[in-house]
């Protein structure tokens, strides 16, 4: 099994009993991984943005328990002591380590998005917060504008959210 895959199983190991944590996790890789083979990514770059859409969520369970939430800020400042020996334990080298945890404590951060990896992680976690949540035709709109730039990404959002025009 390849390194995602173990990532993968470990994550659902991780979540264990959480159905609806590991359904997220898992929608959130397959569309992050749509969006990277559609926009041609190469294979090293492909790889760290599949392992970040796999641990990107890592530090929801800990903020539940500290914080009564999973916001961002908390999620920003729990996540690096979680996934760094998590990603550690699979034996990711450790530049990659450092990219992951770094892309993961930035999954809620719109503003200087850094790199290709980035922009499609936000962009699969928000079409799939979108589905869980329900999303207007005004935020679908909206967010076309200020969160989607890739081509894939924004076919998938209207793919998803279909509007009539
Ligand atoms: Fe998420």
């Amino acid at each position: 099994m390849g390194l995602v895959g173990r990532a993968v199983e470990q994550m659902i190991h991780f979540y264990r009993g959480d159905g609806s944590d590991i359904a997220h996790f898992l929608k959130v890789y397959a569309l992050a991984q749509t969006i990277g083979r559609g926009e041609g990514l190469e294979s090293a770059l492909q790889e760290t943005l599949e392992l970040a859409a796999v641990v990107h969520d890592i530090a929801c369970p800990a903020c539940r328990e500290k914080y009564g939430d999973t916001d961002g800020k908390h999620q920003e400042r729990e996540s690096p002591a979680i996934v760094e020996p998590f990603l550690r334990e699979l034996g990711v080298p450790e530049a990659q380590v450092r990219r992951i945890s770094w892309l993961t404590a930035h999954h809620h951060t719109y503003t200087g998005v850094d790199g290709l990896d980035h922009r499609i992680l936000l962009e699969a976690d928000f079409l799939v917060n979108s589905e869980e949540k329900g999303l207007s035709r005004a935020a679908s709109e909206a967010a076309e504008g200020q969160i989607f730039r890739t081509e894939t990404g924004k076919r998938l959002l209207r793919s998803m959210f279909p509007r009539d025009d």
